[in-house]
């Protein structure tokens, strides 16, 4: 399947082709997940969960960085497929970095989170469904897990400022987000102290892949590296006050 018009990027059982040529990804592991699961008991053994492309044309050479990710179906005793989840860092005295999604095949869930005072207490939460021609922000501050939903893979492309920097570590500490999604549903996650209720939003719908948007117009996208600028403009509905 192609992905990207003009670009030959081809998608088949899980590998990525550009120009004919594989692309060799960096593989989560289902072991590099056990903290973020819901049942960790549950895994009976460990393989590939996802795998992550990294750094691809077209954005090569410019200031933000473009990744694809390919999450297959699975479950681990009942809870979908998903990404362990990760905060970004942020310049001094602002909100963590934003950063776009964009959905070429499949069907996602996005859950995005703000914490408070602390990681452990959450001030508001975000669940975004979104397939084929949709594109998401996480907004700055928001940490963020993306589930696969579908019957089948889910391959989707990020853009981000390519300075930025991810910490797995306070979804690590909390077992995951806020919430967990199963095949019953939305679980709150226990070891949280605070969480609000669930606020759903919309994506984006878009004509085309968000990232040949991006290569004819990068200085349309300056927010990406200006997170007070993404406030001002304000995604999801979300705030950038604590
Ligand atoms: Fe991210």
């Amino acid at each position: 399947m192609q992905l990207i018009p003009g670009l030959d990027y081809i998608e088949e059982q899980e590998s990525l082709f550009l120009n004919g040529d594989r692309l060799y990804p960096k593989i989560r592991r289902f072991s590099d997940l056990l903290k973020v699961l819901k049942y960790p008991d549950k895994l009976r053994e460990d393989g590939a969960a996802y795998y992550m492309f990294r750094d691809l044309p077209p954005l090569r050479d410019s200031w933000a960085r473009f990744d694809i990710t390919i999450i297959p179906k699975w479950e681990v005793g009942g809870e979908l497929a998903k990404t362990k989840g990760h905060y970004h860092n942020s310049p001094a005295g602002e909100p963590s970095y934003p950063e776009i999604y964009y959905v070429h095949k499949g069907k996602a869930l996005y859950l995005l989170q703000k914490p408070g005072e602390s990681y452990s207490k959450i001030i508001d939460f975000i669940a975004v469904q979104a397939e084929l021609g949709d594109m998401i922000v996480i907004p700055p501050g928001y940490g963020h897990v993306t589930v696969n939903l579908g019957e089948s893979s889910l391959v989707m492309s990020n853009i981000i400022y390519r300075e930025v920097k991810s910490s797995y570590q306070p979804f690590e500490g909390l077992k995951g987000a806020a919430y967990h999604y199963t095949y019953s549903g939305f679980l709150r996650n226990e070891n949280y102290t605070e969480v609000p209720e669930i606020r759903f939003e919309k994506p984006w719908r878009k004509s085309g892949p968000v990232v040949l948007e991006f290569a004819r117009n990068e200085p349309s996208f300056a927010w990406l590296k200006d997170p007070r600028e993404a406030c001002k403009i304000g995604f999801l509905g979300a705030t950038c006050k604590k």
